[in-house]
């Protein structure tokens, strides 16, 4: 069985969507400081390029949770894998994630996240599945919404592998 990947979203698609979200952030927090939250690792890469493109003051935070094994579908099971270096109250915080499939790592981040006392507190996601949604999840920013397919690239992988990858793909086996 061989394997390969079948460009979603090319990496110009991308970069644009990336800069449209960072100009609406900048207008909707105008005035303010926002404090980004990477869900690691997926969300490594959309982090770093969206921070770029805002032009409000930002600081950023980085977290792991564990919801996957080495598959390609959701155990069900999250649990935290690092957690945040800095307290979030009074921050308008604004969490960033690869993206959102079931819903049950973002939820119960969210609600986790939410009893720290965050000024305000929002979602940002450069994927969203929602065909695949089982727990319902409030998403303010998304980059595109995409059918039910496991997607790899920007961050995303599958087993460790193609994060690195400059656009969306999908894995597909012959
Ligand atoms: P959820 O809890 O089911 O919403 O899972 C979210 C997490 O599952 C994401 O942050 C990813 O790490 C992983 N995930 C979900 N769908 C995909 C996919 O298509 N490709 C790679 N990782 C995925
Ligand atoms: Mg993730």
């Amino acid at each position: 069985m061989s394997e390969r990947v079948e460009v979603m979203l090319t990496e110009k698609e991308v970069d644009e969507r990336i800069q449209a979200i960072g100009k609406q952030i900048s207008e909707d927090y105008a005035g303010k400081q926002v404090h980004l939250v990477c869900v690691l690792k997926g969300g490594s890469f959309f982090m770093c390029e969206l921070a770029k493109r805002i032009t409000v003051p930002v600081s950023m935070d980085f977290m792991s949770v564990s919801s996957y094994g080495g598959g390609t579908s959701s155990s069900g099971v999250i649990r935290i894998v690092k957690d945040l270096d800095e307290p979030l109250a009074g921050k308008n915080v604004i969490v960033v994630e690869d993206i959102v499939d079931s819903g049950r790592t973002l939820s119960y981040l969210l609600k986790m996240l939410g009893d720290r006392g965050p000024a305000s507190l929002a979602l940002c996601t450069l994927l969203d599945k929602p065909d695949r949604r089982v727990v319902d999840v409030k998403v303010d920013y998304t980059g595109f919404s995409i059918p039910d397919e496991f997607v790899v690239g920007y961050g995303l992988d599958y087993d460790q592998r193609y994060r690195n990858l400059p656009y969306i793909g999908v894995v597909r086996f012959d």
